[in-house]
């Protein structure tokens, strides 16, 4: 079924697991996501950053992705990512988008709240969740802009969920987006002063590299969604890679269905890592 995604991060944040939210690309990403969420049972986001949006349409996104929740027995939302401009927010959620994120994190405080707040004061009355971010996600998103990273001050952070009002909040706690140089240091005591002040479900963002331990002890602490999308971008290119080793392999059913086959098999590792089997 296709749904928005706050009712299913409220209840993440109650039976202390996380949603998976995958970034796709294309249809066969998406197919994966989806069959990987309905073999384990579990509700799932599917998400576009705007350099996606722009290349697949959000109308073309949305089609795509309603055609395969609407028959599912698992909860899809459809989400856009990491959306710095308020008039794309309203396309994406006017093509049938159930859930965005608004990301002013590269504004002032004042004014990242004053447009959250006017994000969540529209797409609230239409059903439609909203995410903000405060503090900046070290690396770099898709073809968006590299940057550093500004952990979230946690008492900034209470007042900012108090004025915007926003359904989830995504915080910058030491992960970065794509993979890591080092190795990823996640500040977990920074987690849970925040999910104290705020008590919303939290957001961790740059999924990909973190061991799996860390991602379960952020969980643990107050995070209800935690994004991929390095890893399955990687994963979708090996498995095209390995089928165009063959130089005689003309149809794109053979290597794109293998490029399903190793996001698919990823996104069930990553569903049981946030503890979200059998929750859809
Ligand atoms: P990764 O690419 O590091 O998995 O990050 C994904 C993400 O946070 C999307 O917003």
């Amino acid at each position: 079924m296709y749904v928005s995604s706050v009712e299913l991060v409220k209840k993440a944040l109650a039976g202390r697991y996380a949603v998976p939210a995958f970034n796709a690309e294309n249809l066969e990403m998406v197919q994966a996501i989806i069959l990987a969420a309905e073999e384990e049972k579990s509700p799932v986001i599917i998400q576009t950053t705007p350099p996606t949006v722009k290349y697949l349409t959000a109308d073309q996104a949305y089609a795509m992705v309603y055609a395969m929740a609407k028959n599912s027995p698992v909860p899809i939302a459809l989400h856009l990512d990491h959306c710095p401009v308020f008039g794309d927010v309203m396309q994406a959620i006017r093509a049938g988008y159930s859930s965005v994120m608004f990301d002013g994190s590269n504004m002032s405080f004042e004014d990242n709240i004053a447009i959250s707040r006017k994000v969540v004061e529209t797409a609230r009355p239409m059903g439609v969740t909203v995410e903000a971010e405060l503090g900046t996600l070290g690396g770099k998103e898709d073809n968006l802009e590299e940057c550093e990273t500004i952990y979230t001050d946690p008492v900034q952070a209470q007042e900012f969920v108090e004025k915007t009002k926003v359904d989830m909040l995504a915080v910058a706690i030491g992960t970065v987006h794509g993979f890591y140089k080092g190795e990823p240091k996640l500040d977990f005591d920074r987690i849970k002063k925040i999910a104290m002040l705020t008590e919303v479900p939290l957001v961790l963002h740059g999924g990909s590299g973190i061991p799996d331990e860390s991602v379960k002890k952020a969980i643990s602490l107050g995070m209800c969604k935690v994004n991929f999308a390095t890893e399955l971008r990687a994963a979708a290119t090996k498995g095209v890679r390995r089928v165009l080793e063959d130089v005689d392999v003309i149809d794109p059913k053979k290597y794109m269905g293998q490029a399903r086959a190793e996001v698919a098999k990823l996104c069930k590792e990553k569903i049981r890592i946030c503890s979200s089997v059998n929750k859809a």
